[in-house]
């Protein structure tokens, strides 16, 4: 079976509130779509990349993807139109049980060894599964007016990482009925939830941070400076 990936980075990065999308601002020397790349790559040489871009994009340069066998799709209005504009461009080639890793753009600290676990536990999921780490904060519920209306309890909770990654078919149908049933989307797996299966959690690093808002991108340096020192130890 191929291994495919899919890298949404069509967002236009309105909470970090830049001047130009957060893929493309500066991480490690390099940017943040490079950094996110580099890391899929040193795991997964092998992959296929489908890249979502901004039909508008204009700070995009392919000298940032190291993957030999790669094609782009015209991003959507949501994240989810993206990823279903990137399986119909896959589509072509893909067979119904090819595995299919969903990355967002903005996360640029997964490490090569949770890519690896995670390619590997899927190869026996027939469904799929997702990186996810255990909620470590006590949960807060308001009352919608800034005040506490009651404490949740957090077992049993986890964060939703990615990538995600489930079989090329089951995945473009689960998006497809989830959006014309008006579901909301926030990630792979809860379309393919909607859709009846029950997604296997893999535990992942919760330094696998969303680059989201501008305290991020410090944050992100930290862990892969890290993560670079660890390596070499
Ligand atoms: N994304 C995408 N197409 C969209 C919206 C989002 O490909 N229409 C991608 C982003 O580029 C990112 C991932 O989906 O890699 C997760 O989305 P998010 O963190 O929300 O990024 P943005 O939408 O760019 O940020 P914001 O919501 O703050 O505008
Ligand atoms: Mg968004």
């Amino acid at each position: 079976d191929r291994l495919w990936l899919v890298v949404p980075a069509a967002g236009q990065g309105r909470r970090m509130g830049a001047d130009r999308p957060k893929q493309y601002l500066p991480l490690a020397g390099r940017t943040v779509l490079a950094c996110t790349l580099e890391r899929l790559y040193a795991a997964l040489p092998e992959a296929r990349l489908c890249l979502c871009l901004d039909p508008d994009d204009a700070h995009f340069d392919p000298a940032w993807v190291p993957f030999a066998d790669w094609r782009r799709a015209l991003g959507g209005a949501e994240r989810v139109d993206s990823v279903i504009a990137a399986l119909t461009a896959i589509a072509p080639d893909a067979a119904d049980d090819d595995l299919v890793l969903v990355h967002d753009v903005a996360r640029p600290c997964v490490t090569v060894d949770d890519l690896a676990r995670l390619v590997a536990t899927l190869a026996d999921e027939p469904v799929g599964g997702l990186l996810a780490a255990p909620v470590a904060d006590t949960m807060k519920r308001d009352d919608g007016a800034g005040r506490v209306a009651a404490t949740e309890s957090r077992e049993g909770l986890w964060h939703a990482l990615t990538p995600q990654g489930f079989r090329f078919g089951l995945l473009r149908r689960a998006l497809r009925e989830a959006l014309s049933r008006g579901v909301s989307v926030t990630d792979e797996a809860s379309a393919v939830e909607a859709a009846g299966q029950a997604p296997r959690l893999i535990v992942g690093r919760r330094d696998n941070l969303k680059i989201t808002h501008p305290e991020d991108l410090a944050l992100a340096e930290l862990v892969l400076s890290a993560q670079r020192q660890a390596a070499q130890a």
